[in-house]
């Protein structure tokens, strides 16, 4: 039997039975539509169609005007009076907006700005492992994979360590319940409080913005503020909102990524031994395969601008298509043997950072750099540091996120 992708309760199995799902509808043919909510006299009903195959959804992010990001690609879609309140996000615009915002903000991701970034990035690496080494924290999250992207991006955006504490409060705040278990009490309670925490950072970074953009210091809010392009600059709005969009797609991504490469490290000794063998190279191998195998970001939605066919299934303008990266990056017809991990596969034409087209991820260089760089150190300077156990996982349609991993050390802890 196929799996019901719209019921809360298939994203809390075993992420095992989850692929098994994935498989099965893979292999029952075209996209399959499910209900969100059925309809009724005052309202119509709401569902969307699942891309589960590699080719489609690497279609639906290709061709943009058939496949819309408007008004929005998260499950839910963004209310209305939020993206009036907290700006509009790059990833929710469809053209020419987004192509707008994005050359502006694309300034902070150009090849001079990222190699300017990788001797910052080698050494916040080497202070965390240092500190790890010292401390010996039981907690791998916390104290390593979450720590590095989110210095990274503070140092990269010129953020005052004063700040940051509250900052990463408020991140964790805002991001703590996107799982799919909620009461109704948590669901009344949490976007409340997450939207507080949202408020109060963009107000900060906002504020940053207006001081940079009289005192520019040469970071990335100073950049971004008094960026020129076609005349255009970032806002104060839009520089808060795109702050909050990097402290999701850039620090919980990359977060995620980490704790799971350790633990399949940890589960696969061959593979381990062979990075260590040659780290230079096996690194990039090894950092692809990982986005692939845990894929962090399962799900981004789109929205039909016009009908279109595809795969077999007629779509209708207005229609909702859901791209499960999760399902696309074992696709059997794409990946041989696709539930190994495997450092050396080649190719590998993950959509662990979307599928191409205009909001393929802007910031895949510098999480392969922030990955190889902490790896780097974990492994060769801690031959012996493993996963204690499995990632614990918050169940998310959203995200492959692990809440805690536990990790152990050379003669015990
Ligand atoms: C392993 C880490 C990461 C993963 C798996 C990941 C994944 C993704 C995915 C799936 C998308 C959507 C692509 C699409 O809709 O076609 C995306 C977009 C984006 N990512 Fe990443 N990402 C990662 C790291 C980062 C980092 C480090 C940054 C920045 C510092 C970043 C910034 C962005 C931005 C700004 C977008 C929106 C682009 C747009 O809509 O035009 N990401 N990412």
């Amino acid at each position: 039997m196929t799996p019901n992708l719209a019921d809360p309760s298939f994203w809390q199995l075993p992420h095992s039975e989850r692929l098994e799902g994935f498989a099965r509808l893979r292999a029952a043919g075209p996209p399959q539509y499910f209900v969100e909510r059925p309809g009724g006299r005052l309202r119509p009903e709401r569902g969307f169609y699942a891309l589960v195959s590699h080719a489609d959804v690497v279609e639906a992010s290709r061709n943009a005007e058939v496949f819309g990001s408007a008004p929005g690609v998260t499950t839910p879609e963004p209310a209305r009076w939020v993206r009036a309140v907290f700006g509009e996000s790059l990833v929710n615009l469809d053209e020419p907006q987004h192509t707008q915002l994005r050359r502006i903000v694309s300034r902070a991701f150009t090849p001079r700005i990222l190699a300017a970034t990788e001797e910052d990035v080698r050494s916040v690496a080497k202070r965390i492992v240092d500190d790890l080494l010292r401390e010996r924290p039981e907690d791998f999250v916390t104290s390593v994979a979450s720590r590095m992207p989110f210095e990274i991006i503070c140092n990269l955006m010129g953020i005052p360590e004063k700040e940051r504490p509250s900052i990463l409060a408020q991140v964790n705040r805002a991001s703590v319940e996107t799982g799919v278990a909620r009461t109704v009490r948590q669901r009344i309670r949490v976007p409340g409080k997450g939207l507080r925490a949202l408020a109060s950072m963009q107000g900060m970074v906002a504020d940053l913005g207006r001081q940079r953009r009289k005192n520019p210091t040469g970071d990335l809010i100073s950049a971004l503020v008094n960026a020129d392009i076609d005349g255009q600059s970032l806002n104060g709005r839009q520089l808060g909102s795109f702050f909050s969009l990097l402290m999701v797609a850039g620090v919980e991504t990359t977060r995620n990524a980490i704790a799971h490469g350790l633990s399949l490290l940890t589960d696969h000794p061959d593979q381990r031994a062979l990075l260590l063998s040659d780290f230079d190279r096996y690194a990039d191998g090894a950092v692809e395969e990982i986005v692939r195998h845990s894929t962090p970001i399962i799900q981004f939605r789109r929205r039909l601008i016009q009908d279109h066919r595809m795969s077999g299934r007629d779509f209708r303008r207005g229609d909702r298509v859901v791209l499960f990266y999760a399902s696309a990056n074992r696709d059997e017809s794409v990946f041989t043997d696709p539930d190994r991990f495997d450092i050396t596969r080649s190719p590998n034409p993950h959509v662990g950072y979307g599928g191409g087209g205009p909001h393929y991820c802007l910031g895949t260089f510098l999480a392969k750099q922030e990955m190889k760089a902490l790896f780097r150190e974990l492994l060769t300077r801690s031959p012996e540091l493993r996963a204690a156990g499995a990632p614990v996982l918050v169940p998310s349609n959203f995200d492959n996120r692990v809440r805690s991993m536990p990790c152990a050390y050379a003669g015990g802890r």
